[in-house]
């Protein structure tokens, strides 16, 4: 089996014409597997122990932590509508669920562009923007972390900022997945009837279309594993803490010192707070 469909053009040119929908059943076996052994990993292999809390951090935390602001709440409630939304139109009809899915899915396309541009601007001029990247303690810790699963000696980790390495690493296919099916989205609205322009289905060569389609139709299926996992991370029991933070705002003082340093992720203006850790410090 192909990864693309071809097609011959009317010049008997052998051009790319979609992405091989059997992909699409790939994409789910690979989300249920994932499910599966991190479900096993979880129960058998990681550790349960949760670690003690220092009374200075739990004396300088306010009770609920502020974790995302409403607009940061509001942004991830319409991009994942517009996703659902995608997803759905996209792929029903190829697995034999047949509707007029066109006009939906660009209108789905064209709030999940808006809202992208949106958390650009918001990410780089009002949120941490480097919050979401990996930085130097998070590779070091991922290497501790894996010398202690083979069973060689390594310090402990140190507790995460305000994403873990794993969070960094799937907002990074996020975002790429994203940015494909934005860029191309916006191209193919060209050939399909919009009230915005006439429609030119000769923009660029067959090739070129087609080349489109099957970039777009990638980082779509790509989407299907990436949105199961998401959705399976969100509903397991552990990580409930962060999903109500996605709802209501909030963490609680102890979800947040039992899996975030103070150092590395501060709760906002607290002078007070970094006080009277440099004083533990100095213990
Ligand atoms: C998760 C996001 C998305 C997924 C899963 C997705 C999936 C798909 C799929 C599978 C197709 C059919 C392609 C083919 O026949 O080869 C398609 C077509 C299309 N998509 Fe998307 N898409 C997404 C985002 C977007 C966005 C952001 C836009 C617009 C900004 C958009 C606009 C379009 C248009 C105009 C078509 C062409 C319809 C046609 O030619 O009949 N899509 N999409």
């Amino acid at each position: 089996m192909g990864i693309v469909s071809w097609a011959n053009s009317p010049w008997g040119q052998s051009v790319p014409l979609h992405v091989a929908w059997a992909l699409i059943w790939v994409a789910i076996i690979a989300g249920f597997f994932f499910m599966v052994v991190h479900t096993i990993y979880v129960a058998v292999v990681s550790p349960k122990h949760k670690p003690r809390l220092s009374p200075a951090e739990v004396a300088a935390t306010p009770e609920r932590v502020p974790r995302h602001s409403l607009a940061a709440r509001l942004f991830h409630w319409i991009m994942a509508l517009s996703m659902f939304a995608l997803l759905i139109t996209a792929f029903l009809p190829k697995v034999g669920v047949k509707f007029d899915w066109v006009m939906y899915h660009w209108i789905a396309g064209l709030l999940l562009t808006v809202s992208v541009l949106f958390h650009i601007f918001h990410a780089s001029f009002a949120l941490d923007f480097w919050s979401i990247w990996p930085d130097k303690a998070d590779l070091r810790d991922a290497k501790y972390r894996v010398m202690r699963f083979f069973g060689k000696p390594a310090p402990k980790p140190e507790r995460f900022a305000k994403y873990p390495l794993e969070n960094k690493l799937y907002h990074g296919a996020v975002m790429l997945a994203g940015l494909a099916v934005i860029g191309t989205g916006l191209f193919m609205l060209k050939r399909v009837d919009t009230p915005f322009f006439t429609r030119n289905p000769y923009l660029f060569s067959d090739f070129t279309w087609g080349a489109m389609y099957v970039l777009h139709g990638l980082a779509g299926v790509g989407f299907i594993a990436l949105i199961m996992v998401h959705v399976y991370m969100g509903i397991r029991p552990e990580k409930l803490p962060i999903t109500k933070s996605m709802i209501f705002g909030w963490m609680s003082r102890d979800f947040y010192l039992e899996e975030h340093d103070p150092r590395r992720w501060a709760v906002k203006g607290s002078a007070q707070k970094k006080r009277s850790l440099a004083a533990s410090d100095a213990d």
